[in-house]
């Protein structure tokens, strides 16, 4: 064995979506997508003249290899993760550099454990294989791999024992994570060992074909000078020139939507998050009005989101917006409903109608834009899909797309968050939309316990708004992943001057978190929650209680429904 396995959390909420509104939006678009047998490609030569220099990280299963792709990327470095089974056309199809071989739960001599294909072998690029990636270097090029005496996870310390360019600028001992149960006992011929440690005498290994493995993990935190190492292998070995920058992709993108749309007409819906927003923004600086954005409210919004983003889309950034106030329809639709899923299918069905009456209204369209991002991509090619997945809770609709014959535009598909972000900055976007704190699409439909009336709707709002304004004030919010208020159904009694009163508990929910994924409760100082709870007990008169919720994700979800 090797990596320890922790993607099980993923699974025990399937009926969630794990990023923020924006997706929710695509999702019951996507679903009419999946129907086409529509299949995601990436980045590739075809797309532009050529495409970008590139990395590709073979994930073996690792739970370490998206933030292997995230390191690279922050190097100015374009990196893909792809499957062990992919076939070599898809490879061939990059602009490829270099092949990195991922961590991976399994052991090399353990029936059928993953390998590599021939193609990692003989494509001419150099090629670096982490922890399992470098036990399969040495298993299938003729060395020897077997259970190490003592399991090796932690922190440990590697003595380099031969120069090599894949430790350059590195000092002779490195601090490194290590996280693995076997180890390599032979080298395949024509290696040499680059490094050791106490436990593992090969603990790097290269040839002079540029062949690299490393038995620790250089993509995480606790490898202090890690980076340098994947540095070293992109700039120095591969050769690369480190021209994946925010400037570059955005002006990439930016033709290849022109190539993409021509004449076309495109449209847009926003959610108020930022994926939509960046979407939006660059298609627009390609195709200006060509491009119609289309804004949902659907009553369950925060106070004075609508205003906001009319105000940012609309004015400031003069895009094409129709706004429609759907609320009514909303809210009569979720009348007396309480079960959560029953309140996420309504809204999804209710936004579609809405979506596609507008869409309607416009005459002839040609393309939907959407912001989907490269995490939804990789977890799309993985066995079960996520949309497939969703059509379970989200109930199939019928799509869009399928009906009104709608090409995809997905600019951002091959980013990660962060990098939306950059683009996002680089674009002009202001930082209060590109920092947002994510929303679910539902929204307070699913932050109100029980039935939804607009009057538990309005005081929630005002909760909610006490709650972003001391957050902010006290300079919390961009440390946050969310914070927010939830109108539970429980009442309870209090005091108030000389009256008895009987009112709603509303629960404070403030999370830190990388990815949603796992969440922490967040540690926010009394002081701040003190200020919350007075002004909420004395300026909403439907609340006089509120309690701060101390569960982690996993056991808890962040939202309460
Ligand atoms: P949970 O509550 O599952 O939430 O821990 C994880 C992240 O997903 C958001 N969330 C949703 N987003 N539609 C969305 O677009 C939904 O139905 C939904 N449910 C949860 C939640 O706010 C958090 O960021």
């Amino acid at each position: 064995m090797t990596d320890n396995d922790t993607s099980s959390s993923k699974n025990q909420d399937s009926h969630r979506i794990a990023t923020t509104g924006d997706l929710e939006v695509s999702t019951y678009l996507e679903i009419a997508k999946e129907k086409e047998g529509y299949s995601s490609e990436l980045l590739d030569s075809s797309d532009s003249n050529i495409g970008p220099e590139t990395i590709a990280i073979v994930d073996f299963g690792s739970q370490y290899s998206r933030l292997i792709a995230r390191r690279i990327r922050e190097q100015n470095v374009y990196c893909e993760l792809i499957s062990p089974k992919a076939p070599r056309e898809v490879v061939a199809a990059l602009n490829l550099k270099g092949i990195i071989l991922s961590g991976g739960p399994s052991s090399v001599y353990e029936e059928n454990a993953p390998l590599a294909q021939p193609w990692v072998f003989d494509m001419g690029v150099p090629v670096l294989g982490i922890c399992y990636g470098m036990q399969l270097i040495a298993h299938q090029l003729g060395g020897q791999v077997a259970p190490a005496l003592e399991r090796e996870y932690g922190f440990s310390v590697i003595h380099k024992n031969n120069p090599n360019l894949l430790f350059d600028e590195l000092e002779d001992e490195l601090a490194v994570w290590m996280s693995h149960g076997d180890r390599i006992d032979l080298l395949p011929p024509g290696f040499v060992s680059i490094a050791f440690s106490e436990n593992s005498p090969i603990a790097a290994m290269g040839n002079d074909t540029n062949i690299f493995g490393i038995q620790f993990h250089p993509e995480v935190a606790h490898t202090p000078q890690g980076t340098q190492v994947l540095l070293n292998f992109a700039y120095k070995i591969c050769g690369i020139s480190g021209s994946w920058t925010p400037g570059n992709f955005v002006s990439e993108s930016i033709e290849r939507i022109k190539n993409q749309v021509g004449n076309g007409k495109v449209i847009c819906a926003l959610s108020g998050g930022v994926d939509s927003a960046v979407t939006a923004k660059l298609i627009h600086e390609a195709i200006g009005s060509q491009l119609t954005c289309i804004f949902v409210n659907n009553g369950l919004l925060r106070r004075e989101e609508p205003e906001r983003v009319r105000q940012v889309f609309q004015d400031n950034l003069g895009l094409n917006l129709i706004y429609v106030d759907a609320s009514e329809r909303f809210l009569s639709a979720l009348k007396g409903v309480v079960d959560p899923e029953e309140k996420r299918k309504i809204i999804g069905a209710e936004f579609i109608n809405v979506f596609e009456e507008q869409a309607g209204s416009l005459g002839a369209v040609d393309f939907l834009a959407q912001g989907t991002l490269y995490p939804d991509v990789i977890e799309s090619q993985t066995s079960e899909s996520t949309a497939a997945h969703k059509i379970k809770t989200h109930h199939n609709v019928g799509g869009l797309p399928e009906r009104m014959k709608l090409q995809l535009v997905e600019p951002l598909r091959y980013l990660f968050k962060d990098e939306v972000r950059l683009a996002g900055a680089q674009l002009g976007l202001p930082a209060t939309v590109l920092n947002r704190q994510p929303f679910p699409g539902p929204g307070l439909a699913i932050r109100v316990i029980g039935d939804i009336t607009y009057e538990k709707l309005e005081a929630l709002r005002s909760a909610d708004w006490i709650v972003m304004d001391e957050i902010k004030h006290d300079g919390l919010y961009d440390n946050l992943w969310q914070s927010f208020a939830v109108l539970t159904d429980t009442r309870t009694v209090g005091v108030m001057g000389d009256q008895r009163t009987y009112q709603h508990v509303v629960a404070l929910r403030a999370v830190t978190s990388d990815d949603a994924m796992t969440a922490d409760w967040a540690r926010l100082p009394y002081d701040t929650l003190a200020r919350i709870s007075n002004r909420i007990v004395n300026e909403v008169p439907s609340i006089n209680r509120v309690v701060y919720d101390i569960t982690s994700k996993p056991p808890g979800t962040i939202e309460w429904e």
